[in-house]
């Protein structure tokens, strides 16, 4: 057994399933699951295998220094840098076999002649590309209006082939799907004028995750897809698609720790830096090695509950940088056991990082990442475990 005090569970069956799922929803629609951000906190490495394995096309990251971290790990697969590439980068896209996002000519045409430049060398083939167009998310991208005369400018250079034509929506995951139809609806144009020039290439590509799950007309060739992909539904108007169409999510992330301190304390006792708290009655205080340098942001003070042999119980007083204190009440706790504060525990009960992130303002994508990427990970594929290193 690891023997970590805290750690993160990372439940690959969960991320296998999830995949699965996504796929039978979308096909025959291609599935690129996004690994970015230490695939949202799940670790890179591990994910992007199991995804592979259970059925994904190919992976999509954000930035360049992602996909060689993949080609490192030895993932051989299709790996798509969604961030279109910038000149000094095009070498190592040539290199690696990696497929680039592009939005202006400058960055194609190094990428072409970096490409040349390695078939001289005897082993690169064109860079296959995709033109990003910016139908509303304002970011990156051609303009719809620009995009077929781009593409044919891309046509004209030896080192590229035009493979995808994308785009990214702004707010699919809110209720109101009205401008992620005029983002649809402009960005189909393009793919018909594209068309009408002999010019669609063969990877049309729109959806994230809310799209995914809520506007199946968005599913075109292939989608990519993140945070649905680790479990976790990105609205309720995503959930509730999800459900209609049979798609039950897995979350795969759960933060554990094991209780460090057991005490029994008086009434009034106060808890923690600035005795913002003092117990009611006598009660027990449970110390967990886990705080705010580990994710488990200080905003949350007052705000947390984790499980404790299936119940909930509170987080008093303030997180500190790497410790928080919880209010067992009575319930029998020994120094050693094993609490879940984010995810489920082994009684069924969970806390949902939802739920985190809706006490923090913010969204799941974010509770993923601050908590997954400070603990160290352990990977579960099965009856066994395998500890992997935090990052
Ligand atoms: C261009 C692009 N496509 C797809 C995604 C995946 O988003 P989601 O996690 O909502 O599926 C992202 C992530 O923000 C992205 O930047």
């Amino acid at each position: 057994m690891h023997g970590h005090v805290r750690w993160v569970e990372i439940d690959h069956r969960a991320l296998a399933h999830n995949v699965k799922a996504l796929k039978a929803h979308v096909g025959p629609a291609q599935l690129w699951p996004v690994v970015k951000g230490r695939a949202y906190g799940h670790g890179e490495a591990e994910a992007a295998r199991t995804f592979l394995q259970a059925g994904a096309d190919g992976l999509a990251v954000s930035a360049l220094a992602e996909a060689v971290d993949l080609r490192e790990a030895g993932i051989d697969a299709p790996l798509f840098v969604m961030n279109p590439a910038v000149p000094w980068q095009a070498e190592t896209y040539a290199a690696l076999r990696i497929r680039a996002g592009v939005a202006d000519l400058e960055a194609a045409r190094a990428l072409s002649e970096a490409a040349e430049k390695a078939a001289r060398g005897g082993t690169a083939e064109p860079v296959p590309v995709h033109v990003k167009v910016d139908t509303g998310l304002g970011r990156f991208g051609v303009l719809p209006e620009d995009a077929v005369s781009f593409v044919k400018e891309l046509h004209r250079l030896p080192g590229v082939r035009v493979e995808g034509v994308f785009t990214h929506f702004a707010s699919a995951d809110e209720e109101d799907k009205s401008f992620t139809r005029l983002q649809l609806q402009r960005f189909n144009a393009v793919v018909s004028a594209l068309a009408e020039a002999g010019l669609r290439p063969p990877l049309v590509h729109a959806a994230n995750s809310p799209a995914t799950l809520a506007v199946p007309e968005a599913h075109l060739d292939m989608v990519r897809t993140g945070l649905a992909a680790y479990g976790l539904y990105p609205s309720p108007s995503a959930r509730r698609a999800a459900e209609a169409a049979g798609v039950r999510l897995r979350p795969a992330m759960s933060l554990k720790a094991k209780v460090v301190s057991v005490r029994r304390l008086p009434a009034g006792s106060p808890i923690g830096y600035g005795s913002t708290h003092r117990t009611e009655r006598e009660t027990t205080i449970v110390t967990l090695p886990v705080g705010y340098s580990d994710g488990v942001s200080r905003l949350l003070t007052g705000k947390l509950e984790v499980l404790i042999q299936g119940q909930r119980r509170p987080v008093v007083g303030r997180i500190c940088m790497n410790h928080c204190m919880v209010d067992a009440g009575d319930l029998p706790v020994r120094r050693g056991d094993v609490v879940t504060l984010l995810g489920r525990d082994e009684t069924g009960a969970e806390i949902a990082a939802e739920e985190w992130a809706g006490r923090l303002g913010t969204i799941a994508y974010e509770v993923l990442c601050m908590v997954g990427s400070r603990n160290p990970r352990v990977h579960l594929y099965g009856e066994s475990s395998e500890g992997g290193s935090g990052a």
